[in-house]
């Protein structure tokens, strides 16, 4: 069954295939015809996403893991540090239009996230996991949540619902749906459908309450 560090884990995994991306364009931009356009496209969103993401982390999961493993969190701010500096260097670059140095960036980014996030999972989640009970892990997820402004929700699920996989897609429904009221899970379900197309199915498969 879904828990609600799973959202955490789902959301960590677009982060992953969105820098894999964005990556991809700079690297054929900095060897082919010098076109940024497709890193233009991704870059600010993707960077906006995951300031709220670590906003969240710093409002609600790195205090509780002050209290229950002392010492642990502060790791992890540096880390989230670095990526602003990664960021605000990335935007330098793109808006200097040099794509070779753009794409220094981007590799250093990836790199630099790619091991950010895999920590937070192996290491940070699974201590909160281990040593916070369900229910307060649910009202982390949700002060998390709450960093993303009410009306670009909609942003959100066309970002992240096509950069995940199945398995995470289903996590995420699922724990919006237990955490979500009526009204607002059924927004975020049209949403989801929309984004995903001719993909729903495969959700309504493994969810068959939500072809109701
Ligand atoms: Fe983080």
């Amino acid at each position: 069954m879904a828990g609600p560090l799973d959202a955490v884990k789902a959301i960590h995994n677009a982060f992953r295939n969105d820098i894999d991306a964005i990556d991809a364009a700079a690297y054929a931009a900095a060897k082919g015809n010098g076109d940024l356009s497709a890193v233009i496209a991704r870059y600010e969103f993707f960077n906006e996403i995951l300031d709220w993401h670590a906003q969240g982390e710093e409002k609600a999961v790195f205090p509780k893991v002050e209290e229950i493993a002392p010492l642990v969190a502060e790791a992890y701010i540096t880390d989230h540090r670095g990526l602003d500096a990664l960021f605000a260097s990335m935007n330098d670059k793109i808006s200097s239009k040099d794509a070779l140095q753009t794409a220094r960036v981007t590799a250093a980014f990836k790199f630099h996230l790619d091991i950010h996030l895999d920590k937070e999972d192996a290491h940070l989640y699974r201590i909160l996991g281990e040593r916070v009970e369900m229910p307060e892990q649910g009202k982390i997820v949700g002060i998390m949540a709450g960093e993303v402004p009410q009306d670009r929700f909609p942003e959100l699920v066309q970002w992240m619902y096509p950069l995940m996989g199945l398995d995470d897609r289903e996590n995420m429904t699922r724990i919006w749906q237990m955490v979500m009221p009526e009204p607002a899970f059924a927004g975020a379900k049209g949403l989801i459908q929309q984004t995903l197309g001719d993909e729903w199915s495969a959700l309504t498969g493994r969810i068959p309450e939500l072809a109701s």
